[in-house]
């Protein structure tokens, strides 16, 4: 086919068939199928959520809902964790799309270690390729809101709760690294999600991060009329 006739179809087609066809590209697909044959997933329900770096789908298992996060390959924010990496001679067998593949991977780990110190988390399930395969949350018809989209009659406990999870966290050397309102979906409780970039305390920015979540969490609170200086608690978490 000729280039400009190539260009014309581009053209043409509509902004929801390109973020369909960026997310699902040939080895996403053959991801997905290999999980649908390895008997993970029957079969990828609706998009829950489009993204700046993932998508999250709901899938089918027997009779039980997951969640998918398919990270993709191919967005801006990748290409530039890759220029970390790439040409650096300690990774020289890491691709781009192998960054995106440890990220989702590094997500999983990090959602298991969260689970097993007691913070609630989506089970994460399986991980292959930039796909992770996690417990959905919400019901049949609608997956849980965000925390900002609530509206909380018990703003104390809830924000009790979620120190509580950092605390827990933190005890057993984690910082989520992105704790806000947008990432803590309400189902009965609250549920932590998006840990791809939680990070060991021996990470030289856990300290920075950890004052920025528990700053953004007391920020949300604050217009509940919770009002706990950060220094309080930082304290708390930190069991001081
Ligand atoms: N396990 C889950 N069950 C139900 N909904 C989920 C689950 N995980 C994520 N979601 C939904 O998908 C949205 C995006 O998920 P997440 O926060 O993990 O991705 P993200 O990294 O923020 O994506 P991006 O930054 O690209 O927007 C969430 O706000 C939530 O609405
Ligand atoms: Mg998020």
């Amino acid at each position: 086919m000729k280039l400009d006739k190539i260009e014309k179809i581009e053209r043409r087609r509509t902004e929801k068939q390109k973020t369909c066809s960026e997310v699902f590209d040939k080895q996403t697909l053959l991801s997905l199928t290999k999980m649908i044959s390895d008997k993970i997933i029957d079969s990828v329900d609706f998009p829950i959520s489009t993204g700046k770096e993932a998508n999250v789908f709901r899938a089918k298992k027997d009779d039980k809902y997951l969640a998918l996060k398919i990270y993709r390959t191919s967005t801006a924010v990748f290409k530039d964790l890759t220029k970390y990496v790439v040409g650096d001679p300690r990774f020289k067998n890491v691709k781009k799309k192998n960054v995106v593949y440890i990220w989702a991977r590094k997500e999983y780990k990090n959602l298991k270690k969260l689970m097993e110190l007691g913070v609630k988390v989506p089970t994460p399930v399986a991980c292959r390729d930039n796909i992770l395969v996690m417990e959905y949350i919400g019901t049949e018809s609608t997956p849980a809101p965000m925390l900002k989209n609530v509206e909380i009659k018990n703003p104390e406990k809830i924000f009790k709760i979620i120190l509580g999870f950092m605390k827990k966290a933190y005890k057993g050397g984690m910082v989520h690294g992105d704790m806000s309102e947008y990432n803590v979906l309400m189902y009965r409780r609250p549920v932590v999600i998006d840990a791809g970039q939680a990070v060991l305390l021996a990470h030289p920015l856990s300290n920075e991060l950890l004052e920025r979540d528990v700053r953004n969490i007391i920020r949300y609170f604050r217009k509940f009329d919770i009002n706990v200086s950060e220094a309080d608690a930082l304290k708390n978490i930190r069991g001081e």
